[in-house]
């Protein structure tokens, strides 16, 4: 059993991701690892795989926590609130959230004054029953003031900076996951197959409806630009399920609201209506909530 005391880090939230930065992190050096509650803690500090590794997480249940100097939220986006009360609990001197969507207004409202910020990541992990298998090496971009969190993650071997304009960072990273979450969820398909008939029309409808939002808000990429960048992450993940199209065949609630729901949010304080992501989001509600 893990003895409570100050952590320089702790991953809140014990699933696919958070289970591949902690055993990352643990190879360098002691990291707290939350999880939703205490049956789950219990399992997992029996030993857990991880990319075919056995991992024994120091870990902990919301109700009996640690101290950490820094947090990492890797929770689902409809689980932040509950999560950022409970990394509050941390006395951290900084939380950041690596999840997908926007969040970070949520995040940093729940944190008070205590640091808070959204970065984004391309690593990746899925889940395969009780195991965790990264899908390949991606970067990590933190906001200005995790310099020395990038520097863990750096000496755990992940690739990470901070990055001074991380909203036009993560504004990119919300068009490619407009783009190809949803219709992947909707239609059932690995991500390639979103570049060929019938579906390339509805993936560079999304792209050209989403593209004058987003750079209104700060996105730094033209309308050709926005276009490649979808298409290249649709190429280098061809054989990829999508997170949301996961969720939707394992009966999960979707990321759709901090997805699609944030774009639409941010059209509308714009005045202006997006037909065929609000249609998307319409159908993926209905599909799985
Ligand atoms: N997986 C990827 O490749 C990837 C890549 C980039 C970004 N992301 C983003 O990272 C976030 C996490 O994704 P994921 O794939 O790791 O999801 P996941 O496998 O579903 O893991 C989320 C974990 O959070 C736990 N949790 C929920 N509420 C909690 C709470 N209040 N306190 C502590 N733990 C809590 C869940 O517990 P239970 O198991 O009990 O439900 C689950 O283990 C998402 O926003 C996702 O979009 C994922």
């Amino acid at each position: 059993m893990a003895t409570p005391g100050r952590y320089p880090l702790a991953i809140l939230g014990a699933g696919a991701l958070g289970l591949h930065f902690a055993a990352r992190l643990a190879a360098v050096g002691p990291v707290a690892l939350v999880a939703r509650n205490a049956v789950r803690a219990a399992a997992l500090r029996a030993g857990v795989e991880v990319d075919s590794r056995r991992f024994v997480p120091e870990v902990f249940a919301p109700d009996a926590l640690p101290q950490a100097d820094w947090v990492i939220l890797l929770v689902k986006t409809g689980d932040t609130a509950e999560a950022a009360r409970t990394a509050l609990a941390l006395q951290p001197r900084g939380v950041v959230s690596l999840q997908n969507g926007l969040v970070e207004a949520l995040l940093t409202e729940a944190c008070g004054t205590v640091p808070a910020g959204q970065g984004i990541t391309t690593e990746g992990a899925f889940r395969e029953g009780s195991r965790v298998q990264p899908a390949g090496a991606g970067e990590t971009l933190l906001p200005p003031g995790f310099e020395t969190l990038a520097a863990a993650l750096g000496a755990a071997g992940l690739r990470a900076r901070v990055e001074p304009d991380i909203a036009a960072a993560r504004l990119a990273k919300l068009l490619v996951n407009v783009a190809i979450n949803p219709l992947a969820a909707l239609f059932r398909v690995p991500n390639g197959a979103l570049l060929e008939a019938p579906h390339r029309v509805l993936l560079e409808a999304l792209v050209s409806e989403a593209w004058p939002v987003l750079r209104e808000a700060g996105l730094t990429l033209d309308e050709a630009a926005a276009l490649a960048r979808v298409q290249a992450v649709a190429t280098a993940t061809a054989a990829n399920r999508a997170s949301m199209l996961q969720d939707v065949l394992a009966g999960r609630p979707t990321e759709i609201d901090a997805i699609t729901g944030a774009l639409l949010a941010m059209a509308a304080a714009q005045g202006r209506g997006l037909p065929t992501h609000q249609a998307v989001y319409t159908l993926i509600r209905r599909l799985a909530g």
